[in-house]
């Protein structure tokens, strides 16, 4: 079965440049927080940031510890649902500690916004937000970005983690969906 790639079968964003770009950020994020007194929390959300998670925690060069979070609001469409589903994976408490959302892409900006609500009820000492991908044509409801990856324009992506109804997350680049 191929995967139905827009394009001409041209990545959007290269298995090289994902690679780069991922380093970068996991500098950036060392770097900011180089003076904390404890391990940094990356909560991953699941399912489609596990891939960038892996290769960002690589090019972490500070303590972190992992926990996962489930959310879902697409279903098998490319335009959100609007509602967002939460399953609570997140083991340790999370009182007093440093938060990093790690998220694949943020859209309507709905998922990250009801996960940040959701993990302030355990009030950690802070939360911010790394995302490969940023789409702001589609954006509903504000979302600060902390650490990102790439703007991409308005077109629906698949491979490196990402998904179409459940596919194409192992492509080792960013593609266009045909
Ligand atoms: P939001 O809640 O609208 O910001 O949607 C974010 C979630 O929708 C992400 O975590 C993805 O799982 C999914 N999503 C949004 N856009 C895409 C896309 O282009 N490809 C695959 N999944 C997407
Ligand atoms: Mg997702």
């Amino acid at each position: 079965m191929k995967a139905p790639i827009a394009d001409g079968g041209k990545a959007m964003i290269s298995p090289r440049r994902i690679a780069k770009r991922v380093r970068e950020v996991g500098q950036e994020i060392s770097r900011e927080y180089a003076d904390i007194d404890q391990p940094l929390v990356l909560v991953v959300i699941l399912k489609g940031a596990a891939v960038f998670a892996a290769d960002l925690m690589r090019s972490l060069s500070i303590p972190a510890e992992l926990e996962f979070l489930r959310a879902s609001s697409y279903g098998s469409g490319t335009s959100s649902s609007g509602r967002v589903k939460l399953a609570h994976l997140v083991e340790g408490p999370l009182t007093g500690r440093h938060l990093l959302l790690v998220e694949d892409i943020v859209d309507s900006g709905r998922t990250i916004n009801v996960i940040v609500k959701e993990l302030q009820k355990q009030k950690p000492a802070s939360i911010k937000l790394a995302a490969l991908l940023d789409r702001p044509a589609r954006r509903e409801i504000p979302v600060d970005i902390h650490f990102t990856g790439f703007v991409i324009p308005d077109r629906f992506v698949i491979g490196y983690g990402l998904d179409y109804a459940g596919l194409y997350r192992e492509l080792p680049g960013i593609y266009c969906l045909g």
